[in-house]
């Protein structure tokens, strides 16, 4: 089978194509194509993500880089079936009305989508229902839903949070193309999910089943990388700029300038709080700021990167380790930007060892949003594919 994986919960507009198969009785994938286009220096100036203009560009971005996917990946999925100008024409006029008054840019991109025309071999559409940004969100389930009435194929909608557990359980090291085994998962497995928008450990029984066990009573983890960033002056997406600050604060051994708090870390749950970490970074730049030009010196900046980062990556230690604990994981995933970070990897690798247990990671790629995690998530959704998308989010993760 064939899956289309469609993305555009925030600021990245992605898409991939899989395939998968099963070989007795055991599920197989292959990864086609994958494409991301990122609209993070466009949404860098506005110090964060702009819903507005995101949903524009995701009506911009989606037919040509739907375009370039399909030709990319030609030798796989090519058919000799074709639409009449009458047939497309007549599958695209149910939603013209709600196109040109909700998104002109895709509109008018799909008059011009002659490729649209040749039929490809693709079996199903997985897209993106939530959570995520509203008005993004319904960009991709409106080009699915075109798509699929197009070709005449279900649409699968997907939980984006599911994407990420699945997605970490895909091999890094597989050659392109090549089939693979999803990665052998002792149950319960906790998740930790850490990216811009969420912070949540996860309790998974077994794949297609998820009970959020602990969350953030406030911002999410990436959330505080990118306000912190903010508030020292580094550019959007902050999570990268503040990791390499502190990689420099250790390699040249510049002690802290301050001792931030570790929320949390003594309440006996499994919820996070990261806006007090962020008032007490605010807080600590207004002391340090030069009087008069407002300047922070070098130092400063890394050291207190280093210092923020190590506070973070202490208190989403200490509630991984009590959700293992109480729940006797068999297995860690941790999926979502955030765990890009180089410091936390390390972190969750000892812990791993620690416990003797598995620890599953995204490989750099794909730990942060993409397409490949949503089609394989809707590759592996066993209920009945009638459903159609909401974007309000599927009620599995509890959105
Ligand atoms: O999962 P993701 O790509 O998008 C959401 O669904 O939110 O996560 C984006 C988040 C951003 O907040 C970004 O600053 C953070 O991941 N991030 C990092 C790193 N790389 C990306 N945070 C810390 N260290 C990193 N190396
Ligand atoms: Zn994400």
């Amino acid at each position: 089978m064939i899956i289309l994986g469609i993305e555009t919960s925030c600021d990245d507009t992605a898409l991939a194509l899989i395939e998968t198969r099963t070989e007795g009785g055991i599920f197989e994938t292959r990864v086609i194509g994958s494409l991301v286009h990122s609209q993070a220096d466009l949404h860098s100036q506005y110090g964060g993500v702009f819903p507005t203009l995101a949903k524009r560009e995701h009506g911009k971005n989606l037919v040509p880089l739907l375009h370039r996917l399909l030709s990319d990946c030609q030798a796989d999925i090519a058919s000799n079936d074709e639409l009449s100008r009458e047939a497309f024409d007549a599958a695209l006029e149910p939603f013209i009305k709600g196109l040109t008054q909700q998104n002109p840019d895709l509109f008018e991109s799909l008059t011009h989508a002659d490729f649209l025309k040749q039929i490809p071999k693709i079996d199903r559409i997985a897209v993106t229902e939530g959570p995520g940004l509203e008005p993004t969100l319904w960009v991709g389930i409106m080009f699915a839903r075109i798509l699929g009435a197009l070709w005449k194929i279900p649409i699968i909608p997907v939980n984006h949070m599911e994407g990420h557990i699945v997605g970490s359980l895909l091999a890094s090291d597989a050659p392109h193309g090549s089939w693979q085994r999803l990665k052998d998962l002792p149950m319960p497995a906790i998740t930790l999910l850490i990216s811009g928008g969420h912070t949540q450990l996860v309790l998974v029984p077994r794949l297609g089943s998820y009970e959020i066990v602990g969350e953030t009573k406030d911002d999410a983890v990436g959330e505080a990388f990118d306000k912190v960033a903010r508030l020292i002056g580094l550019p959007y997406p902050g999570g990268p700029h503040i990791s390499k600050l502190a990689d420099q604060a250790a390699a040249e051994h510049i002690e802290s300038p301050v001792t931030l708090p570790r929320p949390m870390i003594a309440s006996k749950d499994e919820d996070f709080s990261f806006s007090g970490l962020k008032t007490a970074v605010l807080y600590a730049v207004r002391d340090a700021a030069d009087k008069e030009t407002g300047a922070l010196s070098d130092s400063f900046k890394k050291g207190l990167a280093l210092e923020f980062e190590t506070a973070v990556a202490e208190t989403l230690s200490v509630k991984l380790k009590h959700a293992i604990d109480k729940h006797a994981a068999g297995s860690i995933i941790i999926g979502g930007g955030v765990s890009a970070n180089r410091m936390l990897r390390e972190r969750f690798a000892h812990i791993a060892e620690e416990y003797g247990i598995p620890l599953y990671m995204p490989s750099a790629h794909i730990s942060g949003d993409n397409a490949l995690m949503i089609a394989l998530a809707g590759a592996l959704d066993a209920r009945p594919h009638a459903t159609e998308p909401t974007a309000q989010g599927t009620k599995r993760l509890g959105t």
